[in-house]
């Protein structure tokens, strides 16, 4: 129990951030977050578990957006880091750096085909920007594809990539030579690749599009495309890399071979920020051959960030958090689906790969109130950023069945709270 003064002080901690957050960082983000009940702050985390000031706990459903596959401050990430920091955090980028070496040699061994070559930066958009970089030049080409729904991130290049107006029209005219086309519809891409594309990007499985699967016969028949017209097919794996959707990378459900991998989110470990893209020899000797700097990033490839997703490699093969994924998203999307059929006036579907699952709502606003009520109930989950009638739930991949039955019954109640709402409304 904690005594008055100690509420006092974390509700005086919570106002003082928010007007903060009003003055400093972005008064409307503030305001939303108290309408949603998230107005908190994330004192500490550990494992699937966020603790605010309060010392209420919560399961985290969200996962950072994909980040916090191996949980909260796991330990061998986070010891790797401190082993890391007491040595080279970061480096004078003049000598060699060895765990960029060991992490760029470990890529090349997980990632699928003849993908070999690594460069790091620091962000999923900064992949994304090098991956549509590296494609134009390698193949002298300018025109890039990309599709409805799609999120490759917000700096001009990846948000040109980008399929939601939202985020793309205050920002216009992007980049000249983007196309976008129906997502999930292979002759759409065959209708637009052409000789003059550079790159066909892509995502496995649509993330902030609402957790959108492709038909079976969609990627092989992009990647026959691309191959056929001298196109590069960049896949972004940004958010389904590294075990998300019950296997290492989520191109491997559908045995496609990219040229360009992207990766970042999950790759640090939950504990630092670490992005990348993988290609082949072929590609890498084409742009980096005549001048090893023209791409590069100052912070990309530090030591400490390396430290980082080496060990959070390591622990996700070692303790095969893929399989883990499969096994443990196939029980949650069972019962997410058994809820759906109890709910059909207010779910539409259920559905996922792996521990990337999305809850599709008929009326985004009664999946705002569920978000509320779920937090208010324990659970943190928010929905699509290019889809708000989707909430994703997206844990860490440690999480454990209690915790997935703690949610599911947090899920029902959030149900029966919007319900109980909408008939006081009526
Ligand atoms: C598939 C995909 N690509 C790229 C990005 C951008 O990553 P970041 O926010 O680290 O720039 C995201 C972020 O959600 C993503 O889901």
């Amino acid at each position: 129990m904690k005594t008055d003064s100690e509420v006092l002080n974390a509700e005086n901690a919570v106002q003082d951030v928010i007007e903060k957050y009003q003055k400093f960082v972005n008064p409307l983000q503030a305001a939303l977050l108290k309408i949603g009940g998230f107005d908190h702050i994330e004192t500490t985390a550990s494992g699937c578990v966020i603790t605010d000031e309060s010392g209420h706990e919560y399961i985290d459903c969200l996962g950072g957006f994909g980040v916090f596959s191996l949980g909260h401050r796991h330990p061998f990430v986070v010891q790797a880091v401190k082993d890391q920091l007491d040595r080279i955090p970061m480096s004078s980028k003049t000598f060699l750096n060895k765990p960029l070496a060991d992490l760029a040699e470990m890529l090349a061994s997980i990632t699928p085909g003849n993908l070999q070559y690594t460069f790091m930066c620091n962000s999923g958009t900064e992949a994304v920007e090098g991956a549509l970089k590296i494609a134009r030049m390698a193949t002298g080409r300018t025109e890039i594809v990309s599709t409805t729904g799609s999120y490759h991130g917000k700096t001009m290049g990846a948000l040109s990539a980008t399929g939601r107006d939202l985020y793309r029209a205050p920002f216009e005219p992007l980049l000249p030579g983007f196309t976008t086309v129906q997502w999930n519809d292979i002759d759409a891409v065959r209708t637009v690749v052409t000789d003059r594309t550079a790159a066909v990007i892509i995502e496995a499985v649509q993330g902030e599009g609402g957790i959108r699967l492709p038909s079976d016969d969609y990627l092989p028949a992009v990647r026959e495309i691309c191959t056929r017209n001298g196109a590069l097919l960049i896949v972004d794996e940004v958010q389904t890399g590294l075990g998300r959707t019950g296997k290492l990378f989520a191109v491997e459900h559908w045995g496609v071979v990219p040229d360009i991998m992207t990766l970042a989110k999950a790759l640090g470990g939950g504990v630092l920020p670490v992005g990348a893209f993988v290609s082949t020899e072929a590609i890498w000797d084409k742009v980096f051959r005549e001048n090893p700097f023209i791409h590069s990033s100052t912070f990309g490839g530090g030591e400490a960030a390396c430290a980082a997703a080496l060990a959070a490699l390591h622990i996700i093969t070692t303790e095969h958090l893929d399989q883990r994924s499969a096994e443990l998203g196939s029980y949650f999307l069972a019962n997410l689906i058994s809820l759906q059929k109890e709910n059909p006036d207010i779910l539409l579907e259920a559905r996922g790969l792996g521990l990337m699952i999305g809850v599709e709502f008929l009326d985004p606003d009664i999946a705002k109130l569920v978000i509320g009520s779920l937090a208010n109930r324990g659970v943190v989950a928010a929905y699509t950023l290019n889809n708000p009638n989707v909430i994703r739930i997206e844990p860490p991949l440690i999480i454990e069945k209690g915790q997935i039955d703690f949610v599911l019954e947090a899920f029902r109640a959030a149900l029966n709270d919007a319900r109980q709402l909408l008939t006081l409304l009526d």
